[in-house]
């Protein structure tokens, strides 16, 4: 037997480990599956008291809607397929790029998104947070519109403010969320830039306080994630964010939030850092032109990859399992999270 062929596992174990920000699941890895991770990672729907949840992020293409459409369709065919029946969307901010005239009215909520996303494959609700394309007055402010379908309560389109709070699921919730509004003024310190604005300073003080507030609030479930457009550490092109950085990441440490999810990049991406008991999720494969990462993965990871796709969170009373999917519905990465931190990557 040539022993020097390293097996499969060897190798991306030993790719794990050197990694130049050790994982705070470091303790964990002997938890690492060899060949059989691909088949744990394997999708089936977390069954009775599970909760299945898709997310997607800078889906709203103001182009030819070719990459958006390729992407809605392997999530359809993946809900389909793998039986996984999810019970509601997370939509990652970057919902319209350019223009939507009539605002609620327009065409576009129709063609690209209740018919992309259709309510008999994907029945629940669509929780939706803003991005920077959507912080935009073409013609009027997009903000408000997407505010305003959601106000309509004919659809699935969820967003009753632009930071808020939901348990899911409804009956004996498993995860707690709090949907941020990541859009800080620009570096000058102004809101308006042109059709481009941001949230004040005064929201954005309001909007932390809120967020401390409900950080600090008991928890029923046993698992807090947090949303917001803009991620707050990625290895795509918009690097990592000051502002967060300063503002949001310290309330992460301190409060052990457990998954924070993003989009803004166009990539998919899972980071750790050691110590710090938050796994950065990036979703941002929606549709919207891909950009080239700036940070390899083997340096900060474990994973990042320029590529179309969308992503899939299950939740149990025991772990989180997250996985990133490209359009055929083929997992590209695929890991466990359990309440105390333990992170065992599948694939
Ligand atoms: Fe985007
Ligand atoms: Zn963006």
């Amino acid at each position: 037997m040539n022993t020097s062929i390293p097996h499969p596992f060897m190798v991306s174990r030993r790719r794990f480990l050197r990694q130049s920000f050790a994982f705070s699941a470091l303790a964990s890895l002997g938890s690492i599956p060899g060949w059989s991770g691909t088949l744990a990672a394997e999708p089936k729907s977390s069954g009775a008291g599970g909760a299945d949840l898709l997310m997607v992020g800078d889906w709203g293409d103001d182009d030819d809607q070719i990459a958006q459409n390729e992407v809605a369709s392997g999530m359809q065919r993946y809900a389909r397929d793998k039986a996984v029946n999810p019970q509601a969307l997370l939509m990652l901010g970057d919902n319209w790029y350019g223009e939507l005239a009539g605002g609620v009215h327009s065409p576009r909520w129709q063609t690209q998104f209740e018919q992309m996303y259709p309510a008999d494959v994907f029945p629940g609700p669509a929780y939706a947070i803003l991005g920077n394309h959507d912080y935009q007055k073409w013609p009027e402010s997009k903000v408000e519109a997407e505010l305003e379908y959601a106000k309509q309560r004919k659809t699935r389109w969820t967003m009753p403010a632009r930071w808020y709070r939901f348990e899911f699921p409804a009956t004996n919730p498993l995860i707690t969320f709090l949907a941020l509004d990541s859009n800080m003024p620009f570096k000058d310190g102004t809101s308006e830039h042109g059709k481009d604005f941001t949230l004040t300073a005064a929201e954005q003080a309001e909007q932390l306080t809120w967020f401390e507030g409900e950080l600090k609030r008991p928890r029923k479930t046993p698992f807090l994630a947090v949303m917001g457009h803009h991620p707050v550490y990625s290895d795509g092109p918009h690097g990592d964010h000051p502002v967060l950085m300063r503002d949001w990441d310290p309330l992460f440490r301190k409060y052990k939030v457990d998954l924070y999810l993003a989009g803004h990049d166009h990539d998919l991406q899972h980071l750790e850092f050691e110590g710090h008991p938050t796994t950065h999720f990036l979703s941002g494969g929606g549709g919207a032109d891909l950009y080239n990462l700036k940070i390899d993965s083997t340096t900060r990871g474990p994973f990042a990859q320029k590529v179309y796709g969308f992503s899939h969170l299950s939740v149990t009373e025991k772990q989180l399992t997250l996985r990133h999917l490209d359009p055929t519905g083929h997992i590209l990465h695929a890991f466990t999270k359990t309440p105390e931190g333990k992170i065992s990557v599948l694939t």
